[in-house]
């Protein structure tokens, strides 16, 4: 029979694992090493690079908050693998200067520059870290963003704040934002007038920043950022170059929660994200 755990140490492995199991890692072994240790990995990460997570049951993997970068492996240069069907609107605007997100919030004011003003409840400008290194690009707002006038909040955001977690990061450390402000009507994609009117103020949030990563969150963002006709399964987990930024798309935490199976991939482009961070990634134990 297994030791039983505090509870309080029970609750942190359950907590741990059911972040894997939300990022798709469903399949674990043990192995007993030589010093009764009992060694947990999550199987498709295993399979898939030699950094993979290796989780001790005793102590498991607290997320690093803090940069370690000595320890990870240089990134190759990022080829450009998307070939956009034309300078996009993004590309073209000029890079504003010295701006805060206030300013930019500010002026943004009870936008009615497009058609979606009509529908909104609330403007979800973004939120998160104004100085953050990384930053996640999603679609626009759903029904429970719109509510509350905060991005990703529902349950894809659930998941998405899951899946900041298992990199090592909280929420606050991020900052989350989308394409268009408004919700769109019944959850369609922003067509193209509302993407055209709500762009330049995401250029300028992103400007602001200064992030060293973007991550876009779905087809729609990609799609729309990168200028690209092609699907986002052909350019996902590449390093593209964007704006002075890099830039890499994953898929969609909604598509996810649609498509368990897809959070490993998912997981794999958030560990080379983590990696050109300089996060850690959980420690792989000796067997
Ligand atoms: N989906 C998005 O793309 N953005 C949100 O803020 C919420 C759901």
């Amino acid at each position: 029979m297994p030791e039983r755990f505090p509870a309080s140490l029970q609750q942190k492995i359950e907590d741990r694992l059911r972040y894997y199991e939300d990022l798709g890692i469903r399949l674990f072994y043990t192995d007993r090493g030589p010093g009764g240790t009992t060694i947990v990995a999550p199987e498709p990460i295993a399979s898939v690079s030699s950094s993979a997570p290796i989780i001790e049951e005793t102590v498991l993997p607290k997320p690093t908050t803090k940069p370690a970068p000595a320890k990870v492996a240089p990134v190759a240069p990022p080829p450009l693998v998307v070939h956009p069907t034309g300078p996009s609107l993004f590309e073209t605007m000029g890079k504003v200067k010295d701006e805060t997100l206030l300013n930019i919030r500010e002026d943004l004011g009870d936008c009615t520059r497009c058609k979606l003003h009509k529908g909104r409840n609330k403007i979800v400008f973004g939120d998160g870290n104004p100085k953050a290194e990384l930053v996640f690009v999603g679609e626009g707002p759903g029904a429970d963003e719109d509510a509350q006038g905060l991005p990703f909040v529902g349950r894809a955001g659930k998941l998405l704040t899951q899946m900041i977690e298992a990199m090592g990061l909280q929420r606050k450390d991020v900052y989350i934002c989308n394409v268009v402000k408004c919700r769109p009507p019944e959850n369609r994609a922003p067509e193209p007038d509302e993407v055209t009117a709500c762009s330049p103020f995401l250029i300028r949030q992103i400007d602001s920043i200064h992030p060293k990563v973007i991550v876009c969150l779905g087809a729609t963002a990609a799609k729309t950022i990168l200028n690209t006709t092609r699907g986002i399964s052909q350019f996902r987990g590449e390093w593209l170059e964007w704006r002075g930024h890099k830039l890499m798309a994953t898929y969609h935490p909604a598509y996810l929660l649609r498509n368990p199976p897809a959070k490993a991939d998912v997981w794999k482009d958030l560990q080379k994200v983590m990696a050109e961070l300089g996060l850690q990634l959980p420690k792989k134990s000796k067997s």
